[in-house]
């Protein structure tokens, strides 16, 4: 009998800590199950936020509504980066890269003097002119988008920063014209597009509010 009530208690005792590691390891469980729809729930966030529409795609630019309200000293300021390859002066060297004055509206890979790779040759037979798209595209990552091309630059990653660089190179004896704004052509594309609408719509009905009161007072 007694032997009986010992082995419950090691019985008991064993069905205890089986429970107590069992319990710690639901627990864990718990806790680490949180973790992935916390993410799965932030990653959703963020493509929705980008319209849903799929991977890295990039709304177009409206040159015409970014470059006149572009900075170009900030502009400027991140062609630093570009400096120990390029010179940006009227009849500066060429040095790494060719020299950079007047580069938007030229010709890809024409600059006298300057041995291009056969990447940029290639390039140029198909592209006949440095235009605002086409910089936009090649200095977000270079080596991507030109195949074969000696500017072992990794690209600059931010929308804003390019912006701001090719206004920069625009008043460096650019031939181009800025286009005519025409956000329509950027409207459809993407979520941020849409998104900056609303914005103008909303900011639009403020004006609208603002200018209702003068309007009553007026009579
Ligand atoms: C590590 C050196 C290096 C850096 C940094 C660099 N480039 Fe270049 N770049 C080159 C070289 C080399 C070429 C010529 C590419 C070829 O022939 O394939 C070139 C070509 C170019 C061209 C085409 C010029 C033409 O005549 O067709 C443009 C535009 C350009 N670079 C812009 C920039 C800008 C803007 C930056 C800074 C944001 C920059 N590069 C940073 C080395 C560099």
């Amino acid at each position: 009998m007694s032997d009986e009530l010992g082995f419950n208690k090691i019985a008991g005792a064993v069905l205890a800590t089986g429970l107590a590691i069992f319990g710690l390891g639901e627990l864990s469980n718990i806790i680490f199950k949180y973790e992935p729809p916390a993410k799965a729930g932030y990653a959703i966030a963020v493509s929705t936020e980008a319209g849903g529409g799929g991977p890295a795609v990039e709304a177009p630019i409206d040159w015409g509504t970014e470059l006149p309200k572009a900075d170009v000293a900030a502009g400027k300021t991140i062609t630093a980066k570009c400096q120990s390859c390029h010179n940006f002066d009227q009849g500066g060297p060429n040095m790494t890269g060719p020299n950079l004055y007047g580069v938007l509206g030229r010709a890809p890979g024409s600059h006298p003097g300057f041995a291009y790779s056969d990447g940029m040759k290639a390039f140029g037979a198909k592209q006949p002119v440095w235009d605002y798209e086409h910089i936009n595209d090649f200095i977000t990552a270079p080596q991507k988008y030109i195949d074969g091309t000696k500017m072992t630059f990794v690209g600059l990653k931010q929308r804003q920063d390019r912006i701001n660089v090719i206004a920069y190179l625009h008043t460096l004896g650019s031939n181009l014209p800025i286009p005519a704004p025409n956000p329509a052509a950027t409207a459809t594309a993407a979520g941020g597009a849409s998104a900056s609408g609303a914005a103008a719509s909303g900011a639009a009905a403020s004006t609208a509010a603002a200018a209702a009161p003068a309007a009553t007072a007026k009579k």
